[in-house]
């Protein structure tokens, strides 16, 4: 075979390897096969001294033909690993550096309103208190005045774990805990998750958020419950609302009452809040019962205190003008973005 020919030969050979060529890998393999230094293409040039003189010029001339087309084929073909690699990750980029647009996220509404809500209470002078979700029946029940036959139990009967504790049906564990480790005086407010075996619809779920508060002090009156949680609705819905107190049972609390809050204020939204008696029961409070201030060891006689709970989700839809309280934990973007 002549050098013309095997010049030729290797002019389409390079040609299919490089079309085949995936990634900058294979591209540095292949130049380096025909272009470098010692690559084919040099190798066969070099075989030009032994070429007869009259036949020099001419496979001289298209050795260097072929030396231009294949130097402006690898060239055109870098060129477009470079320009790819600005679209995907070439190697030579830092994949763990942070992209130029960073979505940011928020916090939840019940997040956002929770932490209103303790501000408001921290305002107020109210300390934060903690107490796990999986509980004893002496925090969630017996220390609370309900006794294992009394048919309170029955509404708020919770999910029974294998080792022998609840998962917690209310925030009201958390008044024992602390009356247990503090000495009076204290004002606490607990937020945290409770559950209870209820059917999930618009209104129910089986777990959702309580607020508890607790002030224990010489002294404390019904007339400072009223005066605190006032306060505390005309914060947090406008300072036109009022407060309706219905008398109701708990077993922890003596007397206790169901809170209203009345009906005419905006939501979130501007729409405003109905309701067919004009108003709206937003949460549980009394004073707490003498037998529970003796259960965590504090003298009744000397001390007197007031509790109440809110439900975070209740006040969140009534302030939001949420209906569904599923929504909440479906994380649904386009419902979570409007709390941006
Ligand atoms: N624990 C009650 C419930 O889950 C709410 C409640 C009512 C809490 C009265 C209190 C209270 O502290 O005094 O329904």
């Amino acid at each position: 075979m002549s050098l013309l020919q095997k010049l030729q030969n290797l002019e389409s050979q390079a040609q299919s390897d490089l079309s085949t060529v995936q990634n900058p890998e294979q591209f540095e393999q292949v130049k380096n096969k025909y272009l470098s230094r010692k690559g084919l293409l040099a190798e066969l040039t070099s075989e030009l001294k032994s070429v007869p003189s009259e036949e020099k010029p001419i496979v001289g001339k298209e050795a260097n033909r072929i030396k231009n087309v294949l130097t402006a084929l690898f060239e055109d073909k870098e060129k477009n690993f470079q320009k790819n690699s600005s679209h995907t990750n070439s190697l030579s980029e830092d994949v763990t550096m942070p992209s130029l647009i960073q979505p940011i996220g928020t916090l939840h509404p019940l997040t956002q309103i929770t932490n209103e809500i303790c501000q408001i209470f921290s305002r107020l002078g109210f300390t934060f208190a903690d107490g796990p979700e999986m509980e004893t029946e002496f925090y969630n029940f017996e220390a609370l005045n309900i006794p294992a036959n009394h048919p309170s139990r029955d509404a708020v009967d919770t999910f029974y774990l294998e080792n022998g504790k609840l998962l917690r049906s209310q925030t009201s564990t958390v008044q024992i805990r602390v009356m247990q480790e503090r000495k009076p005086p204290f004002k606490i407010i607990a937020p945290g998750k409770v559950y209870r075996p209820d059917a999930t619809d618009a209104t129910h779920s089986f777990m959702f958020h309580q607020i508890e508060g607790l002030m224990v002090d010489e002294k404390v009156s019904f007339a400072d419950l009223k005066g605190v949680l006032l306060t505390f609705a005309k914060s947090l819905f406008g300072k036109d609302v009022t407060l309706q107190f219905r008398p109701h049972f708990f077993p922890f609390t003596e007397p206790s009452a169901e809170v209203d809050i009345s009906c005419n204020f905006k939501t979130g939204s501007g729409m405003m809040i109905k309701s067919k008696t004009g108003w709206l029961e937003i949460l549980g409070a009394g004073m707490v019962h003498p037998k529970v201030l003796t259960a965590a060891g504090i003298n009744p006689k000397k001390y007197s205190g007031f509790a109440f709970g809110l439900g975070v989700e209740r006040i969140a839809m009534l302030k939001y003008g949420i209906k569904d309280i599923r929504l909440f934990y479906e994380n649904d973007i386009r419902f979570l973005n409007q709390f941006a």
